[in-house]
């Protein structure tokens, strides 16, 4: 049986822009079951970003309602919403979000608990494991950008979220982490969400969907 991981519901979201207000998601919705990969695509500004950061419950829809694991989140307290999160979502972020103080390998030992081996293993398969011991700022950008992703796999997260996690690698490790992706959704039974722009990384998901114009529909 497969379940449902996200489900958003006519999602709605305006930003003003001085007098106007613009809306950029109009009525959105889409639907991940465990085991599946979906991409979105879009031209930059859509509200790509935004969607995801609204499944990730980092920002809340003017209207609409997200359901993780058929738990309808959206209708719990803003107080509740950090815990679901930890409990449910691995985010990769676009600008990859690392704590400045703590090395890279302790991104995910002493934010997610996760065992040394563990972090050894991933970093390795992330080609990274000569950073393990360095801090953010000495690290390149596509070395922090694999970092932030390592911690996502680490969690046992429902549902993983990944905002452009190609956009500072080179084609052939893009490409390897987007794989990364895909297996996690499919071996571990995740699923995940990836916004990117990076065509060629586009065959590895299972669905496509086109955000344009507020709305967002499948391709
Ligand atoms: N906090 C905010 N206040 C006002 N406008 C915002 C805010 N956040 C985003 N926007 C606007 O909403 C639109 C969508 O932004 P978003 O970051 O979701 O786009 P995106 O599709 O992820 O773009 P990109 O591909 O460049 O990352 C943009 O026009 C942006 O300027
Ligand atoms: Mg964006």
């Amino acid at each position: 049986m497969t379940s449902t991981v996200l489900q958003m519901k006519n999602i709605v979201k305006s930003y003003r822009d001085g007098e106007a207000e613009r809306t950029v998601l109009d009525r959105v919705n889409l639907e991940v079951k465990a085991g599946e990969f979906a991409a979105i695509v879009g031209p930059s500004g859509c509200g790509k970003s935004t969607l995801l950061n609204i499944a990730g419950m980092m920002l809340s829809p003017d209207s609409g309602e997200i359901s993780l694991c058929g738990e309808k989140v959206s209708a719990l307290p803003k107080k509740k919403w950090t815990a679901i999160r930890k409990e449910k979502i691995g985010f990769i972020f676009q600008n990859h979000q690392l704590l400045p103080y703590l090395r890279a390998g302790e991104q995910l030992s002493v934010l997610m608990g996760t065992d040394e081996k563990t972090v050894q293993e991933l970093f390795q398969e992330l080609s990274i494991a000569h950073v393990i011991r360095q801090y953010p700022s000495a690290l390149s950008g596509g070395e922090r950008q694999r970092v932030a992703i390592a911690r996502a796999f680490a969690s046992d997260a429902a549902l993983i979220l990944a905002d452009e996690p190609t956009a500072s690698l080179d084609s052939e490790r893009g490409h390897h982490v987007v794989e990364m992706i895909r297996m996690e959704a499919h071996s571990r039974n995740r699923a995940a969400v990836m916004v990117t722009h990076d065509e060629r990384v586009l065959d590895l998901a299972d669905c496509i969907y086109r955000m344009e114009d507020g709305k967002l529909t499948k391709i």
